[in-house]
């Protein structure tokens, strides 16, 4: 399934292409369930799907905790390889918060 192409159609995601990382919050009716099958569905969808969700949870939470992040470059685009990746390099700035 072609993920990139459905997560950018209003047909499933109101304003698609805006930033708006509330749209995943959990119950929320915005996003439907069969736009976005990262880890498959089904009998066999992917079996590690809870551990590495908690795993970028716990990753991105325990960066937030210690630093903020800023981004003075140019805007990143979307390149499509195997992955998805960014066209440039992602020069993100650590700044610790204490
Ligand atoms: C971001 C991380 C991951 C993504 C996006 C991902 C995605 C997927 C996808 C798309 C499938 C195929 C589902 C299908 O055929 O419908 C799959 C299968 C599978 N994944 Fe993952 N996966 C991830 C991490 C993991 C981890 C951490 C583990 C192990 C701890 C794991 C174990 C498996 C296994 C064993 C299958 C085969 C399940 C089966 O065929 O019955 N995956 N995964």
């Amino acid at each position: 399934m072609e993920l990139y192409a459905t997560t950018r159609l209003d047909k499933y995601f109101k304003d698609p292409l805006e930033f708006k990382p509330e749209r995943w919050l959990r119950g929320t009716k915005d996003v439907h369930s069969f736009s976005h099958l990262q880890f498959g569905f089904g009998p066999r969808m992917c079996v590690g799907r809870r551990v590495a969700e908690l795993g970028m949870y716990v990753l991105m939470c325990r960066l937030l905790q210690r630093f903020r992040f800023e981004y003075h470059h140019e805007p990143l685009e979307i390149r499509q390889k195997m992955l998805t990746v960014p066209d440039k390099p992602v020069k993100i700035k650590f700044i610790e918060r204490f």
